[in-house]
């Protein structure tokens, strides 16, 4: 089950869509507004000196408080600034699906100027729709309203960046398509450079991009287009050749999860060109633990603290296998049109091991002091087992007559439709950046 899961992921096709995405035209236009913002960056060097002025004199009045403070209560006072910066006390990730057809969706599918067929299931088919009107309720208190004009103003000047992938994708798009559902089409553009994709808000010189790395280390899957490679590789001890990509941005959400997802990975010591690289297959939990400790090791030295913002998105559950929640065998995500009701349900794909591995990295570097805010979405997408493409999504290879006889075998219930799922995703990554 495992496997054909995974396979599903790693088709080069379903990949290869999301780069080619942006036609010719978009990158003339970005060399255009490259030029022009030349002229706009020369015109705000003064305010940015003022503000650079500024900046220094709050940073020194800062480390001054803090160094005044006890050194042996470092770790306490870590521990308060975390939980202050955390959406309040309520538990935002425990709580139920609500039918709500008023304010869901957020956006229209057709409406989002750069979504991805392999999110367009309308598009592709799908006329069960209830899919986009489900409201993400907390136990014990509401989820703040999207607003886009206050997240495009927080995200001026600046750069958020999502690094992952095809699930961080999947939520790249989804913010893409919420911010930019507003923007006239002069207002915005998509740039793509390799691993990297960009859309910009050009008036308020916001940046919010993906970057492909589905290990976050270095990998033989690093190409954004070619990475379908049975035999994978990682180099479990490498993340400079991503990391300088995305290193000065003001927000980093970071994720990675279904390319470890096997029993074993085989760990490359040396470069790729290197022939005297050492091999060593080893167990893909303890592979998973060596990349997120260089992650968290890249995060501690090369960021700066004060100035950015560390999310992790935690595993986002598949639906491959119905009998799980009580369909006959051999039947998955496909033709389901209603949210799993039972509370605290999960998977048998969902590996807790993993979940463990990332919270004891991400507890690690609080006592070093870089607190990165795992969004824990895994329960409340469980539930979702109506939220996938299924069939109803680009397909990049023509289908066979036996898969055409059995729709159910080419299901996509790994990546979710948009308008939907991811969309909650993105509002609970607003809510920890405007915290009440
Ligand atoms: C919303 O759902 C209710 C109940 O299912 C239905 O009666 C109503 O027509 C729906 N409204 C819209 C705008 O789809
Ligand atoms: C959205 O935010 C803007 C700017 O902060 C504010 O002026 C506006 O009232 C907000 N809109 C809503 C509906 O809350
Ligand atoms: C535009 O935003 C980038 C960060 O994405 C920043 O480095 C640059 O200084 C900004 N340009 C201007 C003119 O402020
Ligand atoms: C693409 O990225 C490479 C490497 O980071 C850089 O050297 C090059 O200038 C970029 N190209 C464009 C068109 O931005
Ligand atoms: C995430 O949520 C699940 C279920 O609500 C829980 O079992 C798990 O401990 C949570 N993890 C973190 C880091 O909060």
């Amino acid at each position: 089950m495992n496997l054909k899961a995974t396979k599903t992921s790693l088709n080069p096709h379903l990949q290869k869509k999301k780069v080619v995405m942006l036609p010719r035209e978009e990158g003339r236009k970005v060399e255009m507004a490259t030029k022009s913002q030349f002229t706009l960056r020369l015109w705000g060097l003064k305010n940015r000196f003022n503000s650079i002025l500024t900046m220094s004199t709050a940073l020194i009045i800062v480390l001054t408080i803090f160094i005044t403070m006890r050194n042996g209560d470092q770790a306490e006072i870590l521990a308060m600034e975390a939980k202050e910066s955390s959406a309040g006390t309520c538990d935002l990730f425990s709580g139920q699906w609500v039918y709500d057809n008023t304010t869901y969706p957020l956006y229209s599918e057709s409406g989002c100027k750069f979504m991805s067929d392999q999110s367009a299931c309308e598009k592709f088919g799908r006329r069960d729709l209830k899919y986009q009107n489900w409201r993400w309720q907390p136990h014990g208190c509401n989820l703040p309203r999207f607003n886009v004009t206050k997240l495009l103003e927080r995200l001026r000047d600046r750069r958020l960046v999502f690094v992952g992938d095809s699930l961080n994708r999947n939520q790249w798009i989804s913010m893409v398509c919420l911010l930019g559902a507003s923007l006239p089409d002069s207002h915005k553009i998509m740039v793509s450079n390799g691993s990297l994709m960009s859309f910009k808000a050009k008036e308020h010189n916001a940046s919010i991009d993906f970057y492909w790395a589905p290990l976050l280390v270095e990998s033989n899957s690093d190409d954004p287009v070619h990475h379908r490679i049975p035999d994978r590789v990682a180099r479990a001890q490498s993340i400079e050749k991503h990391a300088r990509h995305w290193t000065n941005a003001d927000v980093l959400v970071f994720n990675t999860y279904l390319w470890w997802r096997r029993p074993t990975m085989n760990i490359l010591w040396g470069s790729f060109e290197d022939e005297h690289g050492i091999h060593k297959e080893i167990d893909s939990l303890r592979g998973y633990e060596l990349a997120l400790n260089t992650w968290s090791d890249w995060l501690e030295f090369h960021v700066d603290h004060l100035k950015t913002k560390l999310f992790f998105m935690s595993m986002s559950p598949t639906h491959s296998s119905g009998e799980e929640w009580g369909r006959p065998s051999g039947q998955n995500c496909y033709h389901e049109t209603e949210p799993i009701a039972e509370e605290g349900y999960r998977g048998k794909d969902t590996n807790e091991n993993m979940m463990r591995v990332v919270e004891k990295v991400i507890k690690s570097l609080r006592g070093r002091g870089v607190n990165v805010q795992m969004l824990n979405i895994t329960q409340l997408s469980e539930y979702r087992k109506d939220g996938h493409p299924s069939i109803y999504r680009k397909q990049w290879e023509p289908l066979t007559k036996e898969q055409q006889d059995n729709p159910g075998s080419y299901a996509d219930c790994i990546h979710w439709c948009l308008p939907g799922v991811p969309d909650v995703w993105n509002q609970l990554l607003y809510a920890y950046l405007f915290p009440e």
